[in-house]
């Protein structure tokens, strides 16, 4: 059978390292016995430039029909980042209700981390970060602008409903895994939104008393992270203490190179989107050395949840084979292969 997939490759190295991704998945399916069928477009923040929007005013009922919808990057010099976060990936979400934004962190063989004497299990860990509310509001102001008394008032916003489906979402994964979720908090310092994020945190753990429980302050839990990794597991946090903790997770393993993501619609009424970690980064655009790895995973992780199990695993292997070779390897991981040869030579692992 084959899947639609709605391919949004947007600006800088989204467009490069998503089309090594493709080739890599193709060839994954292919020998699977499914196939992708893609369609493209051009909404990015270099259209925005253009038009003055990032995607046209059905945007969200043309992604609709989808199977799933494969993300590059998005982010261009002279555009504002809260234009392309708040003009195309925070609509996205919302409308498709992706309240989980699922950021699995492991130490890729043939890679180093920063944390010397780690091992790969003990590095181990993902993040489940709320992907529809919390602190990333429009709910707030501006105020006495060039008076000396100038300030600003931004709210976040914890729904109950919103608070406990990611929470229960952490627990249901711990079952899958060690068994054990750590939750990010700030209850001393955040006095209305963190205690209620804690009070539902310790009633959801209630219901599952097979499953190893704690909450952690946010700023002792990045610390742990660096000190302690080997105590972490599943780590559920607010949009944005998830976005800090897993590019901080990305960077203590392999680098932002590595790191995918998915947008997750859980209940797959919607078509969930998967996309990696790390944005369009401007500095090294356009050069071609880019490391698609973090993309190439990210379509993994999108064969997995479209039920291409077979076919993930295979795209899986294939980066860990060609990555512990460490023959063709991106200046981020210390070689000189372009992104385009490191994404062929991951084609070429798939196919065997
Ligand atoms: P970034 O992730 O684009 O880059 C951070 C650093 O990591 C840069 O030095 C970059 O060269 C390096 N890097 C990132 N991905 C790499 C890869 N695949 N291979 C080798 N090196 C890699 O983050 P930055 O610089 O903060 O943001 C750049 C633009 O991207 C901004 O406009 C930002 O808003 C946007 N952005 C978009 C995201 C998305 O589309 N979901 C996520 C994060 C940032
Ligand atoms: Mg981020």
């Amino acid at each position: 059978s084959g899947y639609r997939i709605a391919c949004v490759p947007g600006d800088g190295i989204g467009v490069d390292v998503v089309a090594e991704a493709r080739k890599v998945l193709d060839a994954a399916v292919a020998a699977h016995g499914s196939s992708l069928e893609w369609t493209d477009f051009d909404w990015s923040c270099e259209r925005y430039a253009r038009t003055g929007t990032m995607m046209p005013e059905d945007g969200i009922e043309q992604l609709s029909g989808f199977d799933a919808i494969f993300l590059g990057a998005v982010g261009f010099p002279g555009v504002p980042d809260h234009v392309s976060l708040w003009g195309l990936l925070i609509p996205v979400r919302r409308a498709f209700a992706q309240y989980v934004n699922l950021r699995p962190v492991r130490l890729l063989p043939g890679t180093s981390t920063v944390l010397a004497g780690r091992t790969a299990e003990e590095l181990e860990m993902v993040i489940v970060r709320e992907n529809s509310e919390g602190e990333y509001s429009t709910i707030g102001g501006r105020h006495d602008r060039g008076r000396p008394g100038e300030f600003a008032v931004q709210e976040a916003v914890f729904t109950r409903a919103g608070v406990e489906r990611i929470i229960r979402y952490a627990f249901d994964l711990a079952r899958t895994r060690t068994g054990r979720v750590c939750s990010a908090t700030k209850s001393n310092g955040i006095i209305h939104t963190m205690p209620f994020w804690d009070e539902i945190f310790a009633e959801v753990a209630a219901d599952y008393p097979d499953i190893a429980s704690e909450q952690c302050h946010i700023d002792a839990l990045a610390a742990r992270m660096v000190e302690r990794p080997d105590r972490l597991d599943v780590v559920v946090g607010s949009n944005l203490f998830g976005d800090i903790l897993s590019d901080l997770a990305a960077a203590v393993t392999g680098g932002l190179g590595m790191a995918p993501s998915g947008n997750i619609n859980p209940p797959g009424e919607y078509p969930s989107m998967f996309e990696a970690v790390h944005g369009s980064a401007p500095d090294i655009a356009g050069q071609g050395i880019a490391n698609p790895v973090a993309q190439i995973l990210a379509g993994a992780m999108m064969l997995e949840h479209l039920g291409e199990t077979a076919a993930a695993a295979a795209v899986d292997a294939a980066v860990e084979t060609v990555l512990a070779e460490g023959v063709v390897a991106t200046p981020d991981l210390g070689g000189k292969a372009t992104t385009t040869e490191l994404g062929d030579a991951i084609a070429a692992a798939v196919r065997g």
